[in-house]
This record gives C-alpha cells, sequence and structure tokens, in this order.
C-alpha cells in the first residue's frame, strides 16, 4: 500500500517536471537576443529615415511637408512592427514633442544611463526585465541628432517661421527644441517578450 502511493506521487512528480521542462524552453543568451532586437532596431531606423529624407528633398512641400513623416508615418512604422507577435518598438524622449510617446520607467533610466556616456560611447543598452512574471528582454539604442533633424529639433531662432506655426499649433507642449548637433534626441526601444516574441526572434535569428 505504501508503495503503491510512493509511485503514484514520484509519477505525478514527473509528470509535473515534464510539464515545467515542455514550456521552459530554454531562453537563448542575451547576445542572441540582442542580435536580433538591434536588428529590428536597425531595420526601424532605415526605414524612417529613408521615409524623411525624401520627403525632405520634395522642395515644394519642404520642411512643413516633411513633418507629416515624423506626425504620421513615424508611429505607423512603429504600429507596424508593434503587430509582430510579442514585438513592441517605439520612439521616446526626456523632452518630447508628442506627450504620447512618454518613456516608461524602464526607458526613463535607460534614458538617464545613456545621458551619462560619452557622445561617442557605447549607444546600446540592454537587459532582461522581469515583472509580475512577464519576461521581455528591452532593446534601447541612442538617438542623436544629424542636422537634418534640427530643421525641426533645433534653436527655434533659426528654424523656418512656417515650420514653427505649423509644429506649434499640432504640439502645444512642445518640448523638443533647442537640441544641438550630436545630442542625445531621445531613443529608439525595442521590446521582445518571451515566449511570445520566439517565433520573430527564431525568424530572424536564423537569417542572421
Ligand atoms: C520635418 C520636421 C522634423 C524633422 C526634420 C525631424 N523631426 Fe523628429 N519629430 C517631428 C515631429 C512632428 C514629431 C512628433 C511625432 C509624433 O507626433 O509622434 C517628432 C518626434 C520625434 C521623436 C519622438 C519623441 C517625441 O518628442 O515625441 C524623436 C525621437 C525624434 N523626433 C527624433 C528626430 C531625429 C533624430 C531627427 C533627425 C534624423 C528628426 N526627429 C527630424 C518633426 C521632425
Amino acid at each position: 500500500m505504501r508503495s503503491k502511493t510512493v509511485v503514484t506521487v514520484s509519477i505525478g512528480i514527473s509528470l509535473i517536471l515534464l510539464a515545467f521542462s515542455g514550456c521552459g524552453e530554454s531562453v537563448p543568451k542575451d547576445e542572441e537576443v540582442a542580435a536580433v532586437t538591434r536588428h529590428i532596431a536597425g531595420d526601424f531606423m532605415d526605414e524612417l529615415k529613408t521615409e524623411l529624407l525624401t520627403a525632405l528633398e520634395d522642395t515644394v512641400a519642404g520642411t512643413v511637408g516633411a513633418i507629416y513623416v515624423c506626425a504620421e508615418k513615424a508611429p505607423e512604422i512603429s504600429a507596424r512592427y508593434s503587430s509582430l507577435p510579442g514585438i513592441t518598438v517605439k520612439r521616446t524622449s526626456k523632452r518630447l514633442r508628442n506627450p504620447n510617446n512618454a518613456p516608461d520607467e524602464y526607458e526613463m533610466k535607460t534614458l538617464e544611463i545613456l545621458e551619462s556616456r560619452p557622445a561617442f560611447g557605447s549607444q546600446d543598452h540592454y537587459e532582461w526585465e522581469i515583472t509580475d512574471g512577464q519576461k521581455k528582454f528591452r532593446f534601447v539604442r541612442a538617438i542623436n541628432t544629424s542636422s537634418v533633424c534640427l530643421k525641426c529639433h533645433g534653436n527655434p531662432e533659426k528654424m523656418e517661421d512656417e515650420v514653427k506655426a505649423t509644429i506649434a499649433e499640432k504640439y502645444e507642449n512642445d518640448q523638443a527644441t533647442g537640441f544641438m548637433l550630436e545630442d542625445l534626441r531621445g531613443i529608439l526601444t525595442v521590446s521582445l517578450e518571451w515566449p511570445e516574441g520566439k517565433a520573430v526572434f527564431d525568424s530572424i535569428s536564423a537569417g542572421l
């Protein structure tokens, strides 16, 4: 009778262990997830920069015409990347133009870390974040200003009047002017939830 109980209990424990080992598929190394999220960040930035530079080259619409790229295209591209299962892509900053882009706690902490680094130091930061049992890989890349950004984020005295007026009309509490060349304008963040983002991780890492 006693041995029967022992057998039943040990079978029960084995089943539980089996169940856990099945769903606890090994989590890839930090460097591997960083490579995948860095790749997503690179694609996002390339796409947005191409859109912005193409719009700025349009001599008729000019800089005012390019405002729509940042105002509409950027959120649209973020939403498309964020529709991948387990993935969220976002641009944020301490000095915001659009309050919808406000940083969360982790992003605020990372903005401070990147601010304290030398301008030409490492521009990436990543780590696993675990909140309420949810495991999430957070990759952050610094976004520094180049001369083209200053048309809409630089010294207001040097910005075109029409650009200033259009921005003021759309964004009442704009804090995103007064940046200088190479300043930390903000960050691009890519989050990959685990295991929800596993399929995306697998398909991108297979091509790297
Ligand atoms: C044609 C004007 C224009 C140019 C040029 C421009 N931006 Fe913006 N930027 C905007 C607008 C408008 C927004 C607000 C977008 C929104 O509503 O989400 C914005 C938002 C941002 C944000 C998101 C955070 C926030 O403040 O809401 C970042 C980061 C950013 N810009 C960085 C850059 C960088 C880096 C460059 C240069 C490569 C650049 N921008 C060039 C107009 C511009």
